[in-house]
Order: structure tokens, then C-alpha cells, then sequence
């Protein structure tokens, strides 16, 4: 078993997450409430290395009301973050967890689990994603993940058909380059990718944002 998985997103028109400078700043304020009010609803929020490197976020439910924040959830198979990170500082007050591979450096993982984050190994090379949910589901009752990205992260868990459904929100700019929403290996034509069937179209109160949710056929 696994839990529900909703992919939220904001990129530019060409389907950009960030620019190639690692800029992602693309939502706008009725945009950043709607993505805290996602993880309001979410029982844990899910990230990959290079967006907790780059970004350094919390994750924390902070625009909306909330009974309790969501649990933190970073993928990072060779454990390259910095233990720095606002998300491993903060572990002891809100429960966080990093997935990682076998290639782990063993002091790494002493190392973060001293400060308070859980550390689970699953895979050899790469983190079974599969297993991860599994995990989050039957050891941390998550039934409902909410995933911010990476696009890296985006592609490798609709290629192993883990996401149910996505919420891409279409901003005003183009960026040309850099990397976007799914960004990895991609699929040949249409019959080889998920058929993706739209639920909703909401203009966004700001007026010149769209958001698109979209449920992922089985
Ligand atoms: N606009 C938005 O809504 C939004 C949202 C989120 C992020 N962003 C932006 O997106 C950019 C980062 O995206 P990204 O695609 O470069 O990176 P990413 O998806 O955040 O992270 C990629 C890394 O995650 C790890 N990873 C992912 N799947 C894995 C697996 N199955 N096993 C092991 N490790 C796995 C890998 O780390 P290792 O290679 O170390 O193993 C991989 O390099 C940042 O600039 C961020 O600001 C924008």
C-alpha cells in the first residue's frame, strides 16, 4: 500500500520550474496560499536533494490555519545536502524524514540522525521510490503525499507510475531554459506517456494565472 500522491507546481508558459539559474520564485500570493493550503491537507510534504539544496525551505504550513504541519520528506540518494539545511535544524520540532541509497557515507547519516531526522535506506544505487512509499505509509501513516518537486523527482515517480494526480499552475513568463516540471528521461510519443484527463481549469485570482488540475488515468 501506498499513499495518494499529488504533484503541485508552478511553472512559465514553456513549462519551466526554475530558470537556468535556479530561480523559482513564480508564484504569486493567491498561488502561494492555495500551495499551503495543499499542504494543510497533505499528510507529508516531499522534495527532492537539489530543491532542498537550492531553496532551502521549510515546508511548513504557515498562510492558512492548521492543526498540526505536514511531515517533511526529502529524496536525496547519495546524501549530498547539506546538514545546514533549515530542514535539519528545525527536525526535532517537525518530524523529518531523507530517503536515501545504499551509497550513503555512513558519518553522513550519524550525522543528520543527531539532529532528529529519520534516515531510511532504500536501494542500492538510486532510492526505491516504490519502497519509499510503502514505507512513508505503513511506518509514518502518511495516506496522503503532497510533492513539490523537483522536476527531477517529478519524472521519476510518473515513470514508475507512483503520482495520482497533478496541480500545474501556469504563470505569466517564459524563461526559454532551464529545468522543467517533468525533467529527466522522457517518453518517445504520446502512447508510451500517462494519459493525464483534466478535472478542473481555476483562473487564478491575480487574474493572469491558470491553474490545471489533472488526474492521472489508470
Ligand atoms: N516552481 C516550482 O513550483 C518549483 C518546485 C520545486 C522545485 N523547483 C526548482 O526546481 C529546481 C530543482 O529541480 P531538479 O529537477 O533539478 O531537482 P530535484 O528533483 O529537486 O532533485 C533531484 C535530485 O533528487 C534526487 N532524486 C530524485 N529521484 C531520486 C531517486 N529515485 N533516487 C535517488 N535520488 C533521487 C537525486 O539526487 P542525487 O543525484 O544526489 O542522488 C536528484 O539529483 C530548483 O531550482 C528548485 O528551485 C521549482
Amino acid at each position: 500500500m501506498r499513499p495518494w500522491v499529488r504533484i503541485v507546481s508552478a511553472c512559465t508558459i514553456d513549462g519551466r520550474i526554475a530558470s537556468s539559474t535556479g530561480f523559482s520564485r513564480l508564484s504569486c500570493e493567491y498561488d502561494l496560499k492555495r500551495l499551503h493550503m495543499h499542504r494543510a491537507e497533505c499528510d507529508a510534504v516531499m522534495i527532492g536533494a537539489r530543491t532542498a539544496e537550492i531553496d532551502d525551505p521549510m515546508l511548513t504550513v504557515r498562510l492558512v490555519p492548521t492543526k498540526r504541519q505536514p511531515i517533511r520528506v526529502v529524496v536525496d540518494g547519495r546524501l549530498s545536502c547539506r546538514t545546514s539545511l533549515r530542514l535539519f535544524r528545525t527536525a526535532r520540532e517537525i518530524p523529518t524524514i531523507v530517503f536515501t541509497s545504499e551509497r550513503a557515507d555512513p558519518g553522513k547519516i550519524r550525522e543528520l540522525k543527531d539532529l532528529g531526522v529519520n534516515v531510511e535506506v532504500v536501494g542500492h544505487e538510486k532510492v526505491d521510490l516504490k519502497a519509499a512509499l510503502e514505507i512513508l505509509y505503513s511506518r509514518y501513516g502518511v495516506r496522503k503525499l503532497l510533492v513539490e518537486g523537483g522536476g527531477n523527482l517529478n519524472i521519476n515517480l510518473l515513470r514508475e507510475g507512483l503520482v495520482d494526480e497533478i496541480y500545474v499552475t501556469v504563470t505569466p513568463y517564459v524563461f526559454g531554459s532551464g529545468v522543467s516540471i517533468f525533467n529527466g528521461d522522457g517518453y518517445k510519443d504520446t502512447s508510451e506517456c500517462p494519459r493525464f484527463l483534466l478535472k478542473d481549469v481555476v483562473i487564478c485570482e491575480c487574474g493572469n494565472c491558470v491553474v490545471l488540475h489533472y488526474l492521472i488515468e489508470r
